[in-house]
């Protein structure tokens, strides 16, 4: 499924990005260049990188796990 169709980046592709080392919405816009358009993936994306981690986003939808911040943020 497309994810990103301003990029035409599918959730394999992600998945992909996210097995390969990328942790946050700015490593996949970096490698992938999803989000960096219209925005409006921003959402789904973040949501792939919850899912894959297990966690739901970090401060901000920085994307980052909460299980990989520090405690107390
Ligand atoms: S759908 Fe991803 S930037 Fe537009």
């Amino acid at each position: 499924m497309i994810i990103c169709s301003c990029a035409n980046v599918s959730d394999k592709k992600i998945h992909e990005a996210l097995a390969g080392g990328a942790r946050t919405l700015a490593d996949l816009q970096q490698s992938l260049g999803v989000s960096m358009k219209c925005g409006r993936c921003k959402e789904s994306v973040l949501g792939e990188i919850s899912a894959f981690y297990g966690s739901g986003p970090g401060p901000q939808g920085s994307g980052i796990p909460q299980h990989l911040l520090p405690q107390g943020l």
